[in-house]
């Protein structure tokens, strides 16, 4: 009896040193501030999508971020690249259009590096968001959501405003390749390192394109088989311009934020893209349920879509296949819309949520 608990109780030991010893080293170091908390986020196997396909399919979970998102990368970068160039000095304030979370992640280091952040965001984006970035103490405009060739465009006004003030500098997420960078430098050195160069396909979906043209810029670069695949919401023109040729918005509206691209961006400019995806809102919407429900994640509609387009690629593909995408930012971003029975019912998107994870929504009606 007594050498049968000893074998047991040795067995959970190994066991558990074993799982000690397989968290690296990285992210057991100490790390230098707030802009130390961006990257190095954790890959994580979803298990039960991963069971269904008989693949990997692997997530970099981005609202480990200090800032809370993918985005903090590209707000890094921006910043760093700014002081680089020599356009953004002491006390001096950062400037951009955004639909939110580069702002968050501009505004935490901002913060923390002793700049001021002014930030210009489409009035159709997310409650929280806006209530983050007041907390945040950032001067806030939010404007009506307009086309991007409108001078009163979000992005637009940013950059008018930047010019206004002195000291100030407009980051421009969207043609700034120091956004692509930080996917290029960070994000996409981590997936090989972390799947020992054992990745089929990648899989983003865009708003500046950074992610999704970073990653597999590295990634083609490490193994050219390595296939990258777009996935967008609809509405989406960069799903039409490679499918089609056409630069269009395709048809439809979406409940994402940040993803579904109206045109193409200086970050999107000669990015490999293999196959595109359009997802719709009630594939993106079971899957949001579905990661909570089965496997604990509460993200937000980009982190579904994301999870969505790699099954589907993983069923191309076949079983033994690694696709790798990422779980954006936290479904708290968008408690009020994305989680409301009501709100659901009145995008005619309910019935995408699986019966058995209803009990997650709020306001029911
Ligand atoms: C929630 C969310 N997901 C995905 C993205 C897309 O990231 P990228 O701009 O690198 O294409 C964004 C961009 O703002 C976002 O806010």
């Amino acid at each position: 009896m007594m050498l049968f608990h000893r074998q047991k109780l040795e067995k959970v030991l190994i066991s558990f040193s074993r799982t000690y010893s397989n968290i690296s080293h990285e992210s057991l170091q100490i790390r230098d501030g707030f802009s130390g908390m961006v990257g190095r986020t954790p890959l994580v196997r979803l298990q039960k999508v991963s069971e269904e396909t008989r693949c990997n399919i692997l997530a970099k979970a981005e609202f480990c971020n200090g800032g809370g998102s993918v985005k903090d990368r590209a707000a890094l970068y921006l910043i760093k690249d700014a002081e680089k160039k020599g356009l953004l000095k002491a006390g001096g304030t950062v400037v951009e259009g955004t639909a939110g979370n580069t702002g968050i992640g501009l505004a935490h280091i901002c913060l923390a590096l002793g700049y001021k952040c002014a930030l210009f965001l489409p009035n159709t984006q997310s409650k929280e968001k806006f209530d983050m970035l007041q907390l945040l103490g950032v001067e806030l405009f939010p404007v009506p959501a307009v086309a991007l060739t409108d001078p009163n465009h979000y992005n637009q006004q940013a950059k008018r405003y930047a010019l206004s003030i002195e000291n100030a500098v407009w980051t421009d997420q969207f043609d700034n390749q120091a956004n692509r960078l930080a996917h290029l430098e960070t994000t996409g050195p981590e997936i090989w390192r972390e799947t020992k160069g054992k990745v089929d396909a990648v899989t983003f979906s865009t708003g500046t394109g950074g992610t999704f043209s970073g990653v597999s810029i590295y990634l083609k670069e490490q193994n050219p088989h390595v296939q990258s695949i777009l996935a967008d919401p609809p509405g989406s023109v960069v799903y039409n311009w490679f499918k089609h040729g056409k630069l269009e918005r395709s048809v439809g509206d979406s409940i994402t934020e940040g993803i579904g691209q109206g045109r193409i961006t200086g970050n999107m400019q000669g990015a490999p893209v293999d196959d595109a995806l359009l997802i719709s809102d009630n594939e993106t919407v079971e899957m949001v349920f579905r990661l909570l429900g089965e496997e604990g994640f509460f993200v937000g509609a980009s982190s579904g879509l994301n999870v969505a387009a790699a099954v589907k690629v993983a069923k191309k593909l076949g079983p033994g296949h690694t696709i790798v995408t990422c779980l954006c930012d936290t479904g708290q971003r968008y408690y009020a819309k994305l989680f409301s029975e009501a709100e659901l019912k009145k995008r005619g998107l309910y019935e995408a949520v699986p019966e058995q994870y209803r009990h997650f929504l709020h306001s029911r009606i």
